[in-house]
């Protein structure tokens, strides 16, 4: 079968809406115009805020184009097959015309149309809408329409805010419950499952259509917006993937150019899956630092806002480049290819070819300097200690701090040292350090980011209710591993080989949810390492580190009856009354005997 390229997608989609009315609109600048609360364009609506808010657009109700964005939120996940961190957006817009029907019959026959479109098969899509809370009504309307364009009801999956609502793009502004297709890219043929939205591997979210009928106020209400407007967001790379039958987004034209550039520069064999995640994350990384610098807003590496996530991208590229034994400076040669690509569709990458290049020569360069002598402050460190004796999570941390070593750099160098990491001490401190540089930004944005703070503190202690249910009901020898926690969720590793049943996952969550009903207390004490373990704290520190620590309690403050005692950096609730919702999204394995949660509280 013959590849189909992605300049074939995006001129069917502007053609397929241009047919339905729509005025096609300029692709905009990456750093979004008049909205500081956020660094980056992550979607095709943000220069359309005033719009979708009532203002009249000089090119009528129905809109749509091709948008370059950068998201950061899953950067993590990157190396993967399907996250990113740049990518295009193909986008339509009624600007209070058409709703619900007509956006999703436009969508169906988009993805589904043999003449005009696409032609997916019907039966690899599924859908999700939303299930219903105290600001929207479930989402009935949207389920009819897909039901009666043939989508059956058993593909149909109704999920809360965490999954089925988009926006606002900064802190307020349009939003509303969305509906999102998703293509089935799992093993087992013919497809048994039908679970979109919470089961990441096998199916791939390729469109999104959001009824942007709310305005979120300042102080977090949803007022119902006088036009009724759709918002939609399908993704370039993941579409063409899936149309071509890939595996991953790195097999389309968009990334396989650059990812067989970055993979000629070293000499390992790009399939061994280790390999392969470092070429993915160089190759995602430096199309967003190419697509950043080569922008018009002439933004460079630096240590704030914008410039500081392109510090990361081309840094944490270096690092991986390093993994692989690529020693030279390289990241002009994989920016040359990503230029290459994309400027006929994007003309400013040409237009500032020499400034980009210059600039990831000269960030690459000073970061060498900083990586050697990092280098040379751990060789020192580490020639105190005898083999088989563990790093103290200080040195891990100050390296990760001032050298910009990640995580897994030093323990590289450690292993070849034959000595340990204390990981746990380290992911403590970090912790710690992301809390206060956060509670940093809410004071520069004066409560524009404490939404945010709020919910990651509110997660926190989840994950500590989390961790003591599942010691409770599924393993007493179960600890965290590692965990992760966004805006929008918690992510807890824990040792354990099999899986969870779903009768665990249930008891777990109503165990969190019972804890929480009733309303249990936290408490903080400061005290000695020795003390902390006596009193049965879970997570003890390397006593080398510090002598006192935080020691948090979730007791029920009448009976002082114990739930869980854990040593952490804090910050948590006072009250469990705050926290909401407590639900399981996914429990998956993450590496060999280790499993994965990721969970969200619900409001
Ligand atoms: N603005 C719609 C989306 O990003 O999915």
């Amino acid at each position: 079968m013959k590849e189909v390229s992605s300049d074939f997608v995006r001129e069917e989609f502007i053609e397929f809406f241009k047919s339905k009315k729509h005025s096609q609109i300029q692709p905009a600048s990456l750093i979004p115009e008049n909205d500081p609360t956020v660094l980056f364009t992550t979607a095709g609506m943000h220069p359309l805020v005033p719009f979708l808010l009532g203002e009249k657009h000089p090119q009528g109700k129905r809109l749509c184009n091709f948008q370059k964005c950068i998201r950061t939120q899953d950067i993590e996940e990157v190396g993967d097959a399907w996250h990113l961190t740049f990518f295009e957006m193909l986008g339509n817009w009624s600007i209070g015309d058409y709703f619900k029907k007509e956006a999703i019959e436009f969508s169906f026959k988009f993805l589904t149309g043999k003449k005009k479109g696409l032609g997916l098969p019907v039966e690899m899509l599924a859908v999700t809408c939303f299930i219903g809370d105290k600001d929207c009504p479930k989402d009935n309307e949207a389920a009819k329409v897909w039901k009666k364009l043939g989508i059956p009801a058993h593909k149909i999956a109704f999920l809360p805010k965490a999954q089925n609502w988009w926006g606002p793009a900064g802190l307020t502004g349009p939003c509303g419950p969305d509906s999102e297709m998703f293509y089935y890219v799992g093993k087992e043929k013919p497809l048994k499952k039908s679970n979109p939205g919470t089961d990441e591997k096998d199916w791939c979210e390729i469109w999104n259509d959001v009824f942007m009928q709310y305005n979120k106020t300042n102080e977090g209400k949803f007022e119902e917006l006088r036009q009724k407007n759709v918002d939609t967001g399908m993704g370039l790379e993941r579409t063409t993937a899936v149309l071509n039958g890939f595996s991953s987004a790195f097999e389309t034209d968009l990334l396989k150019p650059i990812f067989d550039q970055a993979a000629s520069l070293t000499k390992l064999q790009p399939e061994i899956p280790e390999v392969q995640k470092s070429l993915r994350i160089i190759t995602d990384h430096l199309r967003a630092a190419t697509f950043i610098l080569g922008d018009e807003k002439g933004i460079s590496p630096s240590n704030v806002d914008q410039g500081y996530v392109l510090r990361r991208l081309i840094r944490r590229a270096i690092r991986h480049a390093r993994l692989i034994g690529i020693e030279e400076n390289f990241t002009v040669r994989v920016a040359q290819k990503v230029v290459e690509r994309f400027k006929g569709i994007y003309p400013e990458l040409d237009k500032n070819h020499q400034r980009i290049f210059e600039e990831l020569d000269r960030e690459e360069t000073r970061f060498k300097q900083t990586l050697e002598k990092g280098i040379h402050l751990a060789e020192k460190e580490f020639s105190a200690l005898q083999k088989g004796e563990t790093v103290p999570a200080k040195i891990v941390f100050d390296l990760y701090q001032s050298f910009g070593f990640p995580l897994e750099m030093t323990e590289e160098l450690a292993r070849e040292k034959r000595l340990e990491i204390d990981v746990k001490g380290f992911e403590s401190l970090l912790l710690e350090h992301q809390e206060l540089s956060r509670k940093g930004a809410e004071q520069k944005f004066k409560g524009g980011l404490s939404d945010h703070s709020e919910s990651t503190t509110a997660l926190h202690t989840a994950t500590h209710l989390l961790n003591e249910a599942l010691r409770r009901i599924v393993d007493q020898n179960i600890f965290q591993k590692g965990s992760n926690i966004t805006a929008e969720r918690l992510r807890f590793d824990f040792p354990l080989d099999r899986k969870l049943t779903a009768e665990e996952i249930k008891k777990v969550e109503d165990l969190v949810n019972q804890k929480i009903s009733e309303g249990l207390t936290v408490e903080i004490e400061v005290m000695g390492v020795e003390k902390a373990k006596a009193a049965g704290a879970q997570g003890v520190f390397d006593a080398k580190y510090s002598d006192s620590v935080k020691v948090y309690t979730v007791l029920n403050s009448e009976t002082q009856e114990v739930f869980s005692r854990e040593i952490c950096g804090g910050p948590h609730v006072k009250s469990l009354k705050e926290l909401g919702k407590f639900r399981i999204l996914k429990e998956e394995s993450s590496a060999a005997g280790i499993r994965r949660i990721k969970a969200v509280l619900e409001k």
